[in-house]
Order: structure tokens, then C-alpha cells, then sequence
């Protein structure tokens, strides 16, 4: 044999010489469920690990994830049953919730980069990502409000929108909005292959948010599909889109590596609640190792071509050194 590679294997330093993909905190967006209140930090029961945090411990949090090198948060906000219509109202009041969190971390902490989730979903009284009229999802009449939702993130500083919804054409309405009322620095990263998945359970327990009645499968995409998430792609680029992002990641790493290779915009992949649950739950019961196997998934989902991840691991890879 002349051919032997595992000569390349067989020393840390060899090892680490040949190493082709890395993972650093800049890589990593850390997802936080905020909650209304005072003082609250409540552990999601199916997400060992990760709360809802009311404002003022959202900050503590930001603050601590700030200091380990964590700088960019996607914010997710957990709204009272009360407080849900059928054209969720609640995302665009003055004051509200999330927008005072939004407020509030980009006073104390500029330098952070916080994304904004554009979607209906938490505030829904159907628990559906666009207005519902006769059990049907309308994905025009859905645009509007869409619209003014990115524009009320924007105004209350938001560094990045995340259009997660799947409603046709949401991508240019919003830039559009946005660019219309000086907002052409906001950027957009959207939610372009989200796939109707089992894995967002945990999620919707979080925020409360699952659908009332049916599924989202008229919306989110089917996980048998591939191609058709070049479909998404082409028109979320000519859109106006500055990330593509593939959601879940750990399923569709087929599906990052396609438009990874089809386009030329950043790739974004959202590592999501049930993936998180996954490792959580057998590493609770001793069947596999946390660290390996948490590190295993990310260094997957940057192999297969994802730049960014959002990640519930994110803050403890960093905070226990595990990089
Ligand atoms: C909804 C939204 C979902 C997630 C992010 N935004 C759930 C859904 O589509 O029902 C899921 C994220 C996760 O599971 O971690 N707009």
C-alpha cells in the first residue's frame, strides 16, 4: 500500500493541520423566547437548558452571552392567549412586548446584532403564519401585515429581519417597505427552504404558538422536496434576500449544500428546537455525549456549506470551551 491515509490521522497536530472546517462564535446566532413580566427566567420543559426571559433578564443574558464572544440574537417573543387576533394586531402596538425588547437590548448594547422573527404565528388567535378565512391561509392579504411588522422591528432596531412565514413574494414586499421608509441598511435574512417539519414541536411549546387547527403544509414547504427549493432561492435572491436560510438543518443538509452551491448569497441554517430536544433528551439519559455529539451536528451543518447557524447550543458550546 503507498496509499495510507491514515497517516494524516495519526497526531492531534496532524490532525488539526488537515482540518477543513471550522466553527467560531462568529459563525453562531443564538435564538432567545422572551416572555412578558418581571424577573422571569422559566426553563422550556421539552428544551433543557433554554428559557423565556422577561426584558430585564433578557438583558442579563444578552449581556452574558456578549462576554462570551455571542453577538448576534434572534428574538422570539411568547404573547398572551388575550392578546392574539386573527390579524395579530398585538406585533405592531406601540410598547408592545417585542418591541420594547428589541428597543431595549440595541440601547444597552449597540454593538449586538439583533434579528427580528417577521411572522404571524405567536400572535395569531389561529396559530398560523398569515391571516385565515375559511380554514384557507391568504397569502396576499398576509403581505401587508408582514410589511408593517419588519417596518415596527426596523423602527425599534432591529439589525436583520427574518421573513419565516413562506408567504409568496413577502421577500420583496418587505424590502420594499423598508427601503420606502429609509431602512435600505436593514437587512433581510430569509427564511427560504423552511420545511413543514416535525422538529419545530419544542418551539411551538415555548411560545405557545402551534396551530390551532391544521397543519402548515399549504405554506411550508414538503420535506420530500429538493429542487423546488431553487425555486425559493431564485426569487428570494431576485427579491432582495441578503441570507438564504435552510430550516430544519440537520435533515436538509442536502438542501444547504444545493444552494450553497447555486448561489453566491451567505447561507443561514437553523439548527432547530427539535434537533436541540434530540441531543438533550439522550444525553439526559447517558446514550451519547453531549459535547461530541453537539459539535458533530454543527461542524455537519457548516460542512455542508451553512456560513451562519442559529443554534440553542450556541451560548453553552461557548461558554463550556467546546470549539
Ligand atoms: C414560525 C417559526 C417557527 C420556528 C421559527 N419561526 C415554527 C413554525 O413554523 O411553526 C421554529 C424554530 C424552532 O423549531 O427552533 N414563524
Amino acid at each position: 500500500m503507498v496509499k495510507r491515509p491514515r497517516r494524516n490521522r495519526k497526531s492531534a497536530v496532524i490532525r488539526n493541520m488537515v482540518e477543513e472546517t471550522y466553527i467560531t462564535a462568529s459563525n453562531l446566532i443564538f435564538p432567545l423566547f422572551i416572555v412578558e413580566g418581571n424577573n422571569i427566567k422559566s426553563e422550556v420543559s421539552s428544551m433543557p437548558g433554554i428559557y423565556r426571559y422577561s426584558v430585564d433578564n433578557l438583558l442579563r443574558e444578552v449581556e452574558s452571552c456578549m462576554n462570551l464572544g455571542l453577538h448576534a440574537f434572534d428574538l422570539f417573543p411568547n404573547i398572551n392567549e388575550a392578546l392574539k387576533d386573527k390579524t395579530a394586531s398585538e406585533s405592531i402596538r406601540e410598547g408592545s412586548l417585542y418591541l420594547q425588547a428589541i428597543a431595549e437590548v440595541k440601547r444597552h448594547f449597540p454593538e449586538a446584532c439583533v434579528i427580528t422573527d417577521v411572522a404571524m404565528d405567536p400572535y395569531s388567535s389561529d396559530g398560523h403564519d398569515g391571516i385565515v378565512e375559511n380554514g384557507e391561509i391568504l397569502n396576499d392579504e398576509t403581505l401587508e401585515i408582514l410589511g408593517n411588522m419588519a417596518l415596527a422591528h426596523a423602527q425599534a432596531g432591529a439589525d436583520i429581519v427574518a421573513p419565516s412565514d413562506m408567504m409568496d413574494g413577502r421577500v420583496g414586499y418587505i424590502r420594499r417597505v423598508l427601503d420606502e421608509n429609509g431602512f435600505t441598511d436593514v437587512s433581510l435574512m430569509s427564511y427560504t427552504a423552511k420545511y413543514a417539519s416535525a422538529f419545530y414541536g419544542p418551539f411551538r411549546d415555548a411560545l405557545n404558538s402551534a396551530p390551532k387547527h391544521g397543519d402548515k403544509k399549504t405554506y411550508q414547504m414538503n420535506p420530500a422536496n429538493q429542487r423546488e427549493a431553487l425555486i425559493e432561492a431564485e426569487l428570494d435572491t431576485q427579491e432582495g434576500a441578503d441570507f438564504l436560510m435552510v430550516k430544519p438543518a440537520l435533515a436538509y443538509l442536502d438542501v444547504i449544500k444545493l444552494l450553497k452551491d447555486n448561489f453566491d448569497l451567505p447561507i443561514a441554517a437553523y439548527n432547530v428546537s427539535g434537533e436541540y430536544a434530540m441531543i438533550k433528551a439522550s444525553a439526559r439519559n447517558g446514550w451519547l455525549n453531549e459535547q461530541r455529539a453537539t459539535m458533530e451536528v454543527l461542524m455537519g451543518i457548516r460542512r455542508a456549506g451553512a456560513t451562519a447557524i442559529l443554534s440553542y447550543h450556541a451560548k453553552a458550546v461557548l461558554e463550556q470551551k467546546w470549539l
